[in-house]
């Protein structure tokens, strides 16, 4: 059976680092409230760079690292919720920039859960046969939309971005089973509005029109607690094995008592858990393949473990995959 696997990651972060030190000078904060209620210690915040131009060097590690040269990418897909441009897509922006001449390239809007459903997406397209080889970026500057007046919202967000190329494979390994799912009943928890309708009709009467944004915290971490553990437990018995199998689980970095309370009810040891939310705070669709990268590149990845990744963000959305190490 024809399966994706994951044969290249990568990663970028803005080198200016903003500490919690460096927030409570402009919002009424303090290092003590973010780092017990978040466990986020610093977050990197571009001083120039635009999402596509994070997203481009992610992508180009990435690609390094599969040994495929540019043309060999048939398909880019860009999640974010912070694009350069309404139209053109990221998406096309990188293509044109690593010289990818054969791919099609589209962005993807999952908010925090981008990384998954562009992952689960591209794996469509190798599974179905249309595609060999993909890229998968999940990369933002969120603040460019944050309230900075705002500390319950920008004290946790950060900007950069995550890739994977994924390609097509008859051996053992990849991607084993995966979910997606979305409840648009509660689209109001987290959001980011967009222009508001203008036209020689219509006075929308806002003055204010840079988006923005805004969440209802307490609702967002109830929900994530709860699809972290059912994504987890819906994987588990799809795949028909033990939790004891798991060799690590990345979920997007949001807070870290959330990640503490998943762990506690699905009973799976924090260890297994990784995080690098203390460094970059909440990257949203770049979180997933950031931590990815980390744990590939420090060599705690060996063929054959199985790994499950994790995400929940705006929507609601919610996704996972399961991955065999090839
Ligand atoms: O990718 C998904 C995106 N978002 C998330 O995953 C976020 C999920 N939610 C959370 O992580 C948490 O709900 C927060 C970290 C956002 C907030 O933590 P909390 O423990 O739910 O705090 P709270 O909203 O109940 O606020 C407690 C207090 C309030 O003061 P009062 O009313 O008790 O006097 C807030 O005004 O903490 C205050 N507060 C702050 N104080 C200092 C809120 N933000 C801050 C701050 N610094 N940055």
């Amino acid at each position: 059976m024809s399966r994706a696997v994951i044969i290249g990651t990568g990663k970028y972060l803005p080198d200016n680092i903003m500490t919690n030190d460096d927030l409570s000078n402009i919002v009424d904060t303090s290092d003590e409230w973010i780092s017990t209620r978040t466990g986020i210690r610093q977050r990197r915040i571009s001083t120039g760079m635009s999402t596509s131009d994070l997203a481009y060097e992610a992508g180009l590690r990435a690609l390094n690292k599969s040994g495929l040269r540019p043309e060999d990418i048939d398909l880019i897909i860009c999640a974010t919720i912070t694009p350069d441009y309404f139209m053109p897509s990221c998406a096309c922006i990188i293509q044109d920039r690593l010289g990818a001449v054969n791919a099609a390239a589209f962005d993807l809007t999952a908010a925090c859960t981008g990384m998954i459903y562009g992952m689960v997406t591209a794996e469509q397209f190798i599974k179905s046969g249309m595609y060999r080889n993909a890229l998968v970026i999940g990369a933002e500057t969120l603040s460019k939309v944050l309230d900075w007046e705002d500390r319950s919202t920008c004290v946790l967000f950060g900007d950069g971005a995550g890739a994977v190329v994924m390609a097509k494979s008859e051996g053992d390994g990849g991607i084993l089973t995966s979910n997606l799912e979305a409840d648009g009943s509660k689209y109001d928890y987290l959001t980011c509005e967009a222009v508001p309708l203008e036209n020689p009709y219509v006075d929308s009467g806002i003055t204010h029109k840079v988006p923005r944004i805004r969440m209802l915290g307490q609702e967002v971490f109830k929900y994530a607690v709860r699809t972290i553990t059912d994504n987890i437990n819906t994987l588990l018995s799809r795949a028909q094995i033990s939790k004891e199998e798991i060799k690590f689980i990345i979920s997007h970095q949001a807070n870290q008592r959330i990640i503490e309370q998943a762990s506690k009810f699905i009973k799976i040891p924090i260890e297994r858990f990784y995080m690098n939310l203390d460094l970059y705070g909440n990257t949203s669709a770049a979180s997933i393949g950031i931590a990815l990268d980390e744990l590939v590149s420090g060599n705690e990845i060996k063929k054959g473990d199985k790994i499950i990744l994790v995400g929940f963000g705006g929507g609601m959305t919610s996704g996972s995959i399961l991955l065999e190490w090839s």
